[in-house]
């Protein structure tokens, strides 16, 4: 299947577009990007939605987990992604502690992505305990995408990065977070490693699309980060991620070939050096030697 719309292929995405794509049944694509190359890759490639995920954290800054990542490094991928993507509606996460302390925090944070970082959405983790902030994100303007199930900025409390909402009452409890977060007015709720069952009830029971990452194949839309896709997080791939390129081995072996020919010499060759003319270097020379008085007259 095209990644590629097949109605208003050109025209750019919105949070309509999502509304309009849970109702004709057409799934959404999203993929993360942190900066201006790959988000020009991707948004050419014809995914719906980018996520400026707050997981650059580990991919790009080279972290353990994503309570590190600040508001600046979030703006700045942010600023960096919109200034290229054409068609793909910018979504971008709120970092840890950027909206949990209070709501005037989570509107002036999220006013900064949009306004400085030029996103189109912000997604923030949480179900019915962030419902009123949502409200407010809403009612502000700020179209606000949820996510529920495995929300590593409650990495500590949840005891690490496995799959939740298994039993009843973890279920019926995701359940209610998903209704709030729909009331409160999110477009789209990330549902991140949970049962594949348990999406698909949770998908035909809302309005708003759903996005899957690590839940089946039963959501409105997926979504899956860059590095995981193309083999660039090294050798570790999450159990729902599928590899589609090894672009890890080609860059290192890329990398290990120019390193060869700058010790051997081999590059830089001919080919990617200018010269001078003639007379000019011979004026040059004769300068340095001090047969002539200088040029610059410095
Ligand atoms: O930060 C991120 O990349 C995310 C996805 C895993 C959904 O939130």
């Amino acid at each position: 299947m095209s990644v590629h719309s097949t109605s208003g292929a050109d025209r750019p995405v919105t949070t309509a577009t999502f509304r309009a794509r849970k109702a004709s049944s057409e799934r959404i694509v999203m993929l993360t990007a942190y900066d201006a190359s790959s988000a020009r890759l991707v948004d050419a490639a014809g995914v719906d939605a980018i996520l400026v995920g707050d997981s650059l954290g580990m991919t790009v800054l080279g972290y353990d987990s994503t309570l590190p990542v600040t508001m600046d490094d979030m703006t700045r991928a942010t600023a960096a992604v919109t200034r290229v993507a054409r068609r793909a509606l910018v979504v971008t996460d709120l970092p840890f502690m950027s909206y949990q302390a209070s709501t005037e925090d989570a509107m002036r944070n999220a006013g900064r992505l949009m306004s400085e970082g030029g996103a189109g959405a912000v997604k923030l983790e949480g179900g019915t305990e962030v419902a009123d902030t949502v409200r407010r994100l809403v009612a502000a303007g700020i179209p606000v995408m949820g996510h529920v199930g495995l929300t590593p900025q409650s990495v500590h409390q949840l005891g690490g990065y496995s799959v939740q909402a298994k039993d009843a009452p973890a279920a019926e409890r995701l359940l209610d977070d998903c209704h709030a977060l729909q009331d409160a007015g999110a477009f789209a709720i990330v549902l991140e490693c949970i049962p594949a069952e348990l999406a698909s009830l949770v998908g035909s029971e809302l309005s708003i699309p759903t996005i899957g990452i690590g839940a089946g194949a039963g959501c409105d839309g997926e979504v899956q980060v860059f590095h995981d896709l193309l083999g660039l997080g090294g050798a570790f791939t999450p159990r729902h991620a599928k590899r589609y390129a090894e672009l890890g081995e080609a860059v290192r072996d890329a990398v290990s070939a120019y390193a060869a020919d700058v010790r051997s010499g081999a590059f830089p060759g001919e080919q990617q050096s200018t010269h001078m003319d003639a007379a000019a270097l011979a004026e040059v020379r004769a300068c340095r030697t001090g047969a002539v008085r200088r040029i610059t007259g410095r």
